[in-house]
């Protein structure tokens, strides 16, 4: 048979599927526009069917205590990691363009004091330089190369040795062997892979930093994602200098951990106590706010949620939100008209979390709505009370996930009122100095606070 040269394939960077020939819309998950062409590289190797490595029992692998982790230096990040660096893993660092990634690397690789090589396409020597002495870090142990060809970087790390090794970013390193261009979605593939390959045989640690896309997630194929055994996002407002450290992946440790930082002339600086950070600005006795105590992976973070209700002088009413979902802000408007008797379809409606934090939780829905209440009433939630449970369709209040941890942190900060859902007080115990109103509905809710 004539040996077959390699043929161009086109893959979805969405599924990281391949197909002979290209589509509009992905075959495999329906994706529009997601195809891009890939050429395999000329050269393969013939297995022949025989397995490259060994199969060992399970109970026969001893060496466990060799993958011990070892601190970063910052405590916020060994809290996103689960509980710091773990040699042989694959960490994928992702964030808006200058909302401090390379930084955050160089604090981590001056944190944890072991040798390091950074890899940086993105930025000459002496701007690392630059940003290492401003920092103020100490860099003793710290290899920095401008390479960005996979080989050669994979080269240097067997010279040098590092135990942990940054990538930055991604999107500009290549393989030669491939014809594609940087950052496509066969390099990033080729190029991912090579990176894990390394890192698991030789057990350092890897941070790839990668762009992002303009929706927000990081730019290239998913499978990158499923590749890595750590996704974090760096997040951040323009308005505010603090940043969110986010795992929405982590396969040693919980997911939807934050870790709080604040950026400075210095770096990026730990906060130890962001309920403060986010409460440092409230505004006290006004009509339209309320405390949520919110938890974020597992700690539990205090913040305010605005609401304005205003009359609409023209045309259709605006609904707007800031780090609250639009659909839900309407289901609950709903449930304030049908259930209540609050007519808010004449009305502008403005949601804001303050900070530029943003929320998933369905636990805020009693903090949102009575803000909402509170604003249309013109009639303030008392100071010191927090609002915390999932609002149904009927107006019940139905029960929230980790309620004393949040009830804690309340009562660490002052509070003296919480409104929680009944079905949640079989599993409070009493908190000193914390009246707890336990409430079926959101009628009953509104009976305490106004
Ligand atoms: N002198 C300074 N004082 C305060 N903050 C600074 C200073 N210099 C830089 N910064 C902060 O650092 C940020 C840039 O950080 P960094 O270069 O680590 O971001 P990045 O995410 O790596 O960006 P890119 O996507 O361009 O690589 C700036 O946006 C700014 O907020
Ligand atoms: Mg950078």
């Amino acid at each position: 048979m004539a040996k077959s040269s390699p043929k161009t394939v086109f893959l979805c960077n969405q599924c990281g599927n391949e197909f002979p020939k290209w589509h509009g819309q992905c075959p495999a998950c329906n994706e529009w526009g997601t195809l891009s062409e890939f050429r395999p590289p000329k050269t393969r190797r013939k297995t022949n069917g025989a397995p490259a490595r060994e199969t060992k029992k399970l109970s026969s692998i001893t060496n466990k205590k060799g993958r011990k982790r070892s601190s970063s230096g910052l405590s916020e990040v060994n809290r996103v990691l689960g509980g710091g660096l773990l040699p042989g893993s694959m960490i994928l660092l992702g964030g808006q363009p200058g909302i401090g990634k390379s930084t955050l690397a160089l604090q981590v690789i001056a944190g944890c004091g072991q040798s390091a090589l950074y890899v940086s396409a993105e930025e000459s020597d002496d701007q690392l330089a630059l940003r290492a002495e401003r920092l103020g870090v100490q860099t003793t142990g710290l290899h920095v190369s401008g390479e960005n060809e996979i080989l050669n970087v994979l080269e240097q790390v067997s010279v040098v040795q590092p135990a942990l090794l940054v990538i930055d970013s991604i999107q500009t390193v290549y393989n030669e062997d491939l014809d594609s261009l940087p950052g496509s979605v066969g390099q990033l593939r080729n190029c991912g892979q090579q990176l894990l390959n390394a890192c698991k045989q030789k057990g350092f640690t890897v941070i790839v930093i990668g762009h992002v896309t303009k929706e927000g997630t990081i730019a290239g194929p998913k499978m990158l994602e499923h590749m890595v055994d750590t996704v974090l996002y760096l997040e951040g407002d323009d308005r505010y200098d603090h940043r969110i450290l986010r795992s929405v992946k982590n396969r040693f440790g919980a997911t939807n951990e934050v870790g709080v930082f604040q950026m400075t002339s210095l770096g990026l600086e730990e906060v130890t106590n962001p309920s403060e950070l986010f409460l440092a600005e409230r505004t006290e006795n006004t009509a339209g706010t309320a405390i949520f105590p919110s938890m974020e992976g597992s700690r539990p973070i205090l913040v305010e949620v605005q609401a304005l209700v205003s009359k609409a002088n023209f045309g259709t009413p605006q609904r707007n939100a800031n780090g609250v979902d639009t659909r839900r802000l309407a289901m609950l408007l709903a449930v304030l008209e049908k259930r209540l008797g609050k007519i808010m379809g004449m009305n502008d409606v403005f949601v804001n979390l303050v900070g530029g934090l943003k929320i998933q939780d369905p636990a805020a829905d009693m903090a949102i709505i009575s803000a909402l209440a509170s604003s249309n009433l013109d009639k303030p939630i008392a100071n010191n009370t927090v609002l915390v449970g999932e609002v149904g369709l009927t107006g019940e209040v139905r029960s929230v996930a980790k309620i004393e941890q949040r009830l804690q942190e309340a009562v660490a900060l002052g509070f003296k009122i919480a409104i929680i859902p009944k079905s949640n007080m079989k599993n409070v115990k009493s908190f000193k100095g914390l009246k707890i109103h336990d409430v079926k509905s959101v009628r009953e809710a509104f009976q305490h606070i106004f």
